[in-house]
């Protein structure tokens, strides 16, 4: 009977890790420790949350001493970390507290594996979930490998690239049986309408400006989310100790072109003339800092451990348009409150 810790659960990636492992492995007791900031939402687990082997932890892995307690009391023996906070805009407006949750809070989970673990490793896993960012920006050709040298540009990215720095040195210098993937650009339901596709099917449903960083040609590689958790799902079982595995959709697109294309969807789906949400478009003041191009060559774990992205883009995001417009409550309830402080601030001074 493994127990698992998987940090960030009620978050967008997170929960449907958290589904995924609670459905296929009843044999596994899942514990899902959140903070429940403001991204983390336990409505994304409704689902779940009777099932036998999963349980809910709220607490702040910043808490050095309650994550120890923690390990001590449940006796752990796998981590799958997500628990992060992962907005770019965000970082910049605040760095401090992506130094706190994704460096401290990492360091934190590592001293209660390393402490309650004592040199026992056998079957012992701490799998720490990172990000395409740590790489930097490509040009317009190229793609980034794990052997690519890390060149952060923002806070959100320079945090990362610090947690998997620290990560890989437990590893070195105590032996903590460790693995890291680096996932590219992820959408699909439950994500918060901060990041680009949520908000921007959010704005088309209450036909509200779309906002286009600079002039929209940044390019990022989009891959559906349970894609993401079923990649997860394959390293935690099978990837190798110490090792590091890209996660990729080889799905390049524009931003502009993904706007354009969700608008289309939309104004058919809603009955709205062709053309009608294009018009919304806003190019407004580009994000500091604003990485060009990524890019995932996932070469190694499709040979390694046979993972390949399931679902074309065309079919993901008209499952994730559905799933919006099937689920209005939950954007209306995520975005009242805080969230319309937020987008004032963020967008006014565009
Ligand atoms: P998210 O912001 O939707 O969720 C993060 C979750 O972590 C939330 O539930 C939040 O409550 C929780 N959390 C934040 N700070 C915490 C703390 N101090 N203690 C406990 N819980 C805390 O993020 P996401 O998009 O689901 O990303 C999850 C992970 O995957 C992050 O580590 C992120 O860096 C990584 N990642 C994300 C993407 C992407 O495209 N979204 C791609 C690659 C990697
Ligand atoms: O690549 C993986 C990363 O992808 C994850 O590590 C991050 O957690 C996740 O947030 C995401 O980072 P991005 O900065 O790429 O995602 P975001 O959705 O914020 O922006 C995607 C692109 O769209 C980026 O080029 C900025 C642009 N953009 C974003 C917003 C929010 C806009 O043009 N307008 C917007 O309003």
């Amino acid at each position: 009977m493994k127990k698992i810790l998987i940090t960030g659960g009620a978050g967008f990636i997170g929960s449907h890790v958290v589904r995924l492992f609670v459905n296929n492995y009843p044999n596994y007791q899942i514990y899902n420790l959140d903070k429940l900031t403001y991204a983390g939402n336990l409505a994304n687990l409704k689902d779940v949350e009777d099932k036998p082997n999963y349980h809910f932890i709220k607490a702040d892995i910043v808490d050095g001493e309650q994550m120890q307690a923690l390990f001590e009391d449940h006796q752990f023996d796998s981590v799958i970390h997500l628990a992060a906070e992962s907005h770019v805009d965000r970082s910049i407006a605040n760095p401090m507290e992506f130094i706190m949750a994704n460096i401290v809070g990492t360091v934190n989970l590592l001293n209660a594996a390393r402490h309650q673990w004592q040199g026992d490793f056998e079957g012992k896993r701490f799998y720490h979930i990172s990000t395409d960012e740590v790489y930097g920006s490509l040009g317009h050709t190229g793609f980034f490998y794990e052997t690519t040298p890390y060149d952060p540009h923002s806070p959100y990215s320079a945090s990362k690239a610090s947690s998997d720095h620290l990560v890989r040195a437990y590893h070195d210098t105590y032996n903590l049986p460790i693995v890291i993937s680096n996932c590219s650009n992820n959408y699909g339901p439950n994500q918060f309408p901060e990041k680009l596709i949520p908000l921007i099917i959010n704005n088309i449903r209450n036909e509200k400006p779309l906002p286009v960083y600079g002039k929209g040609l940044n390019v990022r590689d989009w891959l559906y989310v349970v894609d993401h958790a079923r990649a997860i799902d394959v390293i935690f079982h099978q990837g190798g100790d110490g090792e590091t595995y890209n996660i990729g959709g080889h799905n390049e697109w524009k931003n502009i072109d993904i706007v354009k294309l969700v608008c289309e969807i939309m104004d058919g789906k809603l009955g709205r003339a062709d053309g009608t949400s294009e018009k919304l478009i806003t190019f407004v003041k580009d994000r500091a800092g604003h990485d060009l191009r990524y890019a995932i060559d996932a070469t190694k774990l499709q040979n390694e451990l046979g993972w390949m992205p399931s679902l074309q883009f065309e079919e993901g995001i008209r499952k994730t348009i559905d799933w919006y417009l099937e689920n209005q409550s939950w954007l209306d309830e995520v975005t009242s409150g805080n969230y319309l402080k937020y987008y004032e601030e963020q967008y006014q001074k565009r």
